[in-house]
């Protein structure tokens, strides 16, 4: 079912996109942009046959025509008109063995991560892949990071490399909590982790008074 992650993903979708969903688990990502035509065209793909196959099932039903995929990230997929990669519902090493694998003209991806949010903004930075824009979704107490990523050189700083540049300070106030519980969880005498802590504690607040 479309939750409120994969709408602000489809947000981001442009109408000249051909896009690849490559975990597409159901499709319904795919089938939302297709039904309400959103992009210029969408293919689907899954290293998991069981969930493609559940994919398929839901565009039958649909009755949309959506080509699918059985594949670990491009590693079986030849299709060059895609120009629009969505890899979401995975971890960060997953989006980077995916990201890695990509034909070099595919420059948009969206991007939404599991987990490891610093490291996967460091990550794509170096691979000199900039984010444009980033959307936060808190929904049924998870919260979710949408990246828009493309080739478009960006400068960044450490602060936005860090925490985003999301500009929600609903999200800012969570991180900020989340940095407050792990400080009362490092033992006393833990000092550089309590000094790194109340240094991420302070670097939130900064950000969150500013805006
Ligand atoms: C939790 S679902 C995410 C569904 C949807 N994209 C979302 O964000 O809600 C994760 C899907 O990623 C697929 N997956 C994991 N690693 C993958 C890979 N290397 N290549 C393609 N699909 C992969 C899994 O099989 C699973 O169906």
């Amino acid at each position: 079912m479309m939750n409120q992650k994969l709408k602000a993903i489809a947000s981001l979708i442009d109408k000249k996109d051909i896009v690849l969903d490559t975990c597409c688990d159901h499709a319904y990502l795919a089938i939302y942009l297709k039904k309400n035509k959103l992009c210029k065209d969408v293919f689907a793909s899954d290293i998991n046959i069981h969930a493609l196959e559940q994919a398929k099932k839901n565009i039958l039903a649909s009755g949309l025509i959506i080509p699918t995929y059985l594949s670990d990230g491009f590693l079986d997929i030849t299709n060059e008109s895609i120009n629009t990669v969505v890899i979401a519902g995975v971890g960060a090493s997953t989006v980077l063995h995916i990201l890695d694998g990509a034909p070099k003209r595919i420059s948009k991806f969206i991007i939404s991560s599991n987990n490891h949010q610093e490291e996967l903004r460091k990550e794509l930075y170096k691979r000199e892949l900039y984010i444009q824009k980033e959307i936060i979704v808190f929904e049924k107490g998870k919260c979710y990071v949408i990246l828009l990523v493309t080739k478009q050189k960006l400068k960044e700083n450490k602060l936005s490399l860090k925490y985003g540049k999301s500009n929600n300070k609903e999200y800012f106030e969570y991180l900020l909590e989340k940095e407050k519980d792990i400080l009362k969880k490092i033992p006393k005498n833990k000092i550089y982790m309590r000094f790194k802590c109340y240094l991420n504690i302070k670097e939130l607040k900064y950000i969150i008074k500013r805006m």
